[in-house]
């Protein structure tokens, strides 16, 4: 039996008796690349917090890779919506990702976890700057450091809470070219609010907003996110073709 990165059935969840996700059924499998896309308070990040096991449900299951959500067997590589980050804190890039090993208070980094920080800076194509203080980096060098950290763990799956906020359109491809080497190891889960650009790069699609809608494969969801007017898009102009979910 193949066993799913994700598999979520019937769950609800909510938040002082206010339902914020409904009936939600999703699978994930294990080599999937799939767009979470919305509108603001739709529950995308209440969903991804699920899959970690931060929120627990009112109802229904959830399983990673068949265990229960927050099992330590199954690392998963996260980056969060919003990263606490203070710009004034004296750490460089290295110490960064090495945060991202951190085995407790009592336990040292071993030499494995340099080894480990290192590849994964090689990998997001930071290792150059891994001296560099944090203070001193670009947005979208930032959110590179960050995808190493979430990766320095060797998950098999990644969740990234709206990683493309404050890159540039240039900087943005080169940042799924990235996403795209990492999937051929693992699970991908890419929360944006960008239709336009997800659809492009991404194998499947599903919108959430309260209730989940998996449209599936991309080449099928632009021809239905378009047609079926219970997602509707808008197109605005931001220099590149950009289109922004309205409610459901
Ligand atoms: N800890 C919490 N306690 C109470 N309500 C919450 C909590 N976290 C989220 N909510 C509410 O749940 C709803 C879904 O929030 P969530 O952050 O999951 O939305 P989102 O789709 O990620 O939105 P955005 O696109 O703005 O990031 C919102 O109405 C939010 O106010
Ligand atoms: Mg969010």
């Amino acid at each position: 039996m193949v066993v799913n990165a994700v598999e979520i059935n019937d769950v609800c969840v909510k938040f002082n008796k206010h339902p914020v996700l409904q009936d939600i059924n999703l699978s994930i499998e294990i080599n999937d690349f799939l767009a979470i896309i919305g509108p603001n308070g739709g529950g995308k990040s209440t969903l991804l917090k699920i899959i970690l096991g931060l929120v627990t449900v009112d109802q229904g299951e959830v399983k990673i890779f068949g265990e229960d959500p927050g099992n330590p067997s199954n690392p998963i590589g996260y980056l969060p919506q919003h990263v606490s980050f203070d710009p004034d804190f004296p750490i460089n890039v290295f110490e960064t990702v090495l945060s991202g090993r951190y085995h407790g208070f009592f336990k040292k980094y071993s030499d494995e976890d340099r080894i480990k920080v290192t590849d994964a800076l090689r990998e997001v194509g930071m290792l150059e700057m891994q001296d560099r203080q944090m203070s001193q980096l670009s947005g979208g060098q930032m959110q590179r450091v960050f995808i190493a950290r979430a990766i320095v763990r060797e998950p098999k799956l990644l969740l990234l809470d709206e990683p493309m906020a404050s890159i540039d359109p240039e900087m943005q491809n080169s940042f799924y070219n990235l996403l795209l080497k990492l999937r051929e190891r693992m699970a991908i889960v890419l929360v944006s609010h960008d239709v336009g650009a997800v659809s492009s790069h991404v194998e499947n699609i599903a919108c959430l907003n309260r209730k989940l809608y998996y449209h599936g494969a991309v080449e099928y969801a632009a021809a239905s996110l378009e047609k079926m007017y219970k997602c509707p898009i808008d197109l605005l102009s931001h220099g590149i073709p950009h289109r922004v979910l309205k409610k459901h």
